[in-house]
């Protein structure tokens, strides 16, 4: 790998005890993000894509097992007490979640709330920080800042908390972003404008972010390289332009021929066969067989490993019959 790692990831695995017995939500997950990239996580709903988020940040509820290591610019977050994690993540990480009136405190005008975390974490305080919080909502591109400050979460639209989310996650001038479905709840344009805006932040401030979406077609516009996960793993890693034209694993494939706004195979849009596995009883072998158009006798017995198949050292698949389409 050229670039350092950022956020170097290894053997992550996350469960959960149930009632119905134990749920494997993220399986032996390697991953490096290198510093200034913007890495796109995609997959069905239920793949583990926020469990893998949540465990970056060590933010997974207490009743979740979580193995292996995140090692951020090369330090062990498994090793950090819970002040430093929390130094951590008001200084050098930040996240943003799909629905920003959850995250934001109703009973609180919004600019108290930004201010707020600007005194837990930054230690500003009194006019210093109210100054801040008036040039963060500026950098949000919120016309009336003074007057925003002063409103509450209710009393602005979804796109407006959406911003001022951001605006509470930029608080703490992060070098790395979590931005899980940011705009996944808004409308058409409103998603264009918030996006221009994350770009625009992204390239200022020179932030590494994880982008996790459904949607494949923003991905092919934002992304310098992409995850896919099915049932808890990690199936395919490439760079973006890579992705899109030579897609390796057949439920990369399945995924973009589904997928409403894109035609990069030329194939007619059809659904997936099949449904995400039961995370409580996940097939033998590769986790994608039964859905899979391509299987052979190896994929229900064999689970195969994220590797460079190709030769190609950015190309990582898990498929025992990737170059079927070669
Ligand atoms: N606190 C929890 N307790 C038990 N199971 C959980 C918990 N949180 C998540 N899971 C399970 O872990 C699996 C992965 O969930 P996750 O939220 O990461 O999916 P996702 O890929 O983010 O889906 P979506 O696209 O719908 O957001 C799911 O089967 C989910 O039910
Ligand atoms: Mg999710």
């Amino acid at each position: 790998m050229s670039k350092a790692a950022l956020v170097a990831v290894q053997n992550l695995g996350v469960e959960f005890a149930t009632r119905r017995g134990r749920l494997k939500a993220v399986v032996d997950l390697n991953l490096a993000i290198e510093e200034g990239e913007l890495f796109c996580l995609v997959g069905e709903s239920g793949c583990g894509k926020s469990v893998t988020a949540l465990a970056l940040m060590r933010l997974l509820p207490e009743e979740a097992l979580q193995s292996g290591t995140v090692r951020f610019r090369g330090r062990d977050l498994g090793s950090f007490g819970w002040r430093d994690l929390s130094g951590l993540r008001g200084s050098q990480i930040s996240m943003i979640f799909q629905d920003p009136f959850e995250s934001l405190n109703p009973l609180m005008r919004i600019g108290d709330w930004i201010r707020e975390t600007l005194e837990a974490h930054r230690m500003l305080s009194g006019r210093a920080a109210r100054q801040r919080v008036l040039e963060l909502l500026e950098e949000v591109r919120i016309p009336d800042p003074e007057r925003f400050a002063k409103s509450y979460p209710h009393e602005a639209s979804g796109g407006m908390r959406q911003r001022a989310m951001i605006a509470t996650a930029l608080s703490c001038s992060p070098s790395f972003l979590i931005a899980d479905e940011p705009t996944t709840a808004l409308d058409v344009t409103t998603q264009a404008e918030i996006l221009s805006l994350l770009s625009d932040i992204r390239k200022r401030r020179g932030m590494t972010v994880l982008f996790i979406t459904h949607d494949l077609a923003l991905v092919s516009q934002i992304a310098d390289r992409v995850g896919v996960m099915y049932a808890g793993r990690l199936v395919e890693v490439a760079p973006s332009g890579e992705f899109f034209k030579m897609p390796q694993h057949p439920y990369s494939r399945a995924l973009l021929e589904c997928s409403p706004r894109l035609e990069v195979l030329g194939a007619p849009l059809a659904a997936i066969q099949g449904e995400v596995p039961n995370p409580l009883a996940r097939p033998a072998g590769c986790a994608f067989h039964p859905r899979c158009p391509i299987a052979v006798e190896r994929c229900r017995e064999e689970d195969p490993a994220l590797d460079h198949r190709g030769g190609d050292e950015s190309h990582q698949v898990a498929c025992w019959e990737w170059d079927k389409w070669l």
